[in-house]
């Protein structure tokens, strides 16, 4: 009799704890998907800034476009807005490229060929090259800004253009998770009307960044910033980030897990251009935009974030993507620096 009584609260218990452990998952879920409600409706209506026209193709993208998406660690997707609609990744594709070049040659491989350091310059900047080549004595950029991130597409290895494009969207899909494509349209807009970046890549040749071919690694990096995604696949690609270079959802690994701090040092460094310091100053959070109006970023062990909005301020960066991501990492604590109980073990 004792012990059937002793059964039964034993079972009572086990239930009570499961539906607690229950109400609390889904209470965290509630309160990621609440954030990214109420960042949605708070910045739906705000229209400052301007899309890219320099690449004529982004100028026809509508500016209205908005959708946010976050990524936790058991691949659960909290969208609000439109996470359907693809743009073309643009300068997010140089963080997915350098994360190959480490993969395949080492972190040193960047660090030594093109630098690691911020140039507090525009992304397109030719005198950041001359100053970093004539002053500093070397490489003092990094693969994130134009000058950095052709030279990066120029050291992935491969015998023929082809097998080089492989590798750089195979690497892509394997962070998102699935097959992308390039935007056709985009892929020849900028193609058409890039010049400064052909010159950016002669010039990189020249100084003996790009070893050969600096054309095809201009045309590689072309294409590879012509890849369309939409928000979702962008918050994939941060979240493999943030959980080790693991695909939350195919269980992938992208990247191993020793080389994800050296990207996400990359971007904490130089992932908004001149204005990461700002950015890292607020939230923390390693970063990369595009000019596409893309942003994502990461919160380690925590989750992957992305928004798409078009219309950029005077850095090139999503204005609305930045307000968005802002206020939920704050919602969700997502800033690094600010964590607490962590605590250094020795084994
Ligand atoms: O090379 C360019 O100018 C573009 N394909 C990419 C620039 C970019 O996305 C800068 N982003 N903020």
């Amino acid at each position: 009799m004792v012990s059937r009584v002793r059964r039964h609260a034993a079972f009572l218990l086990v239930v009570v704890a499961s539906a607690v452990a229950l109400g609390l998952t889904l209470s965290a879920q509630s309160g990621v998907q609440a954030a990214v409600n109420a960042a949605f409706s708070r910045y739906q209506n705000l229209h400052e800034g301007k899309n890219a026209d320099y690449i004529p193709a982004l100028a026809k993208v509508d500016p209205n476009l908005f959708g946010i998406a976050v990524v936790t660690g058991d691949g659960r997707v909290y969208a609000a807005g439109d996470t359907r609609t693809e743009v073309s990744i643009q300068s997010i594709s140089k963080v997915f490229t350098m994360a190959r070049v480490i993969q395949d040659q080492g972190p040193e491989s960047i660090e030594k060929r093109i630098g690691v350091d911020a140039t507090g310059m525009r992304f397109n900047s030719i005198v950041s090259v001359e100053f970093a080549k004539k002053s500093l004595g070397g490489p003092e950029i990094n693969p994130l800004v134009n000058p950095g991130a052709i030279t990066a597409t120029s050291m992935v290895q491969g015998n023929t253009s082809d097998e080089v494009w492989a590798k750089i969207i195979g690497t892509h899909n394997d962070f998102a998770g699935r097959q992308l494509s390039i935007l056709q349209d985009v892929y020849k807009s900028e193609s058409d009307t890039n010049q400064r970046n052909q010159a950016i890549g002669m010039l990189m040749y020249a100084y003996e960044y790009i070893k050969s071919n600096p054309a095809q690694a201009t045309d590689l990096y072309t294409r590879q910033c012509s890849i369309g995604v939409n928000a979702r696949d962008l918050a994939m690609m941060a979240a493999t980030l943030a959980f080790g270079g693991r695909n939350p959802i195919t269980g992938k690994q992208a990247i191993s897990t020793d080389n994800v701090p050296y990207v996400l040092a990359v971007m904490a460094t130089a992932g908004l251009y001149d204005d990461s310091g700002k950015w890292l100053y607020h939230t923390g959070l390693p970063a990369k935009s595009g000019v596409g109006g893309g942003i994502i970023a990461v919160s380690p062990g925590n989750f992957g974030i992305a928004v798409v909005s078009p219309p950029l301020d005077d850095a090139g960066n999503s204005i609305r993507a930045q307000k968005a991501i802002r206020d939920i990492s704050n919602a969700l604590n997502g800033n690094p620096y600010a964590a607490t109980g962590r605590r250094a073990t020795a084994n």
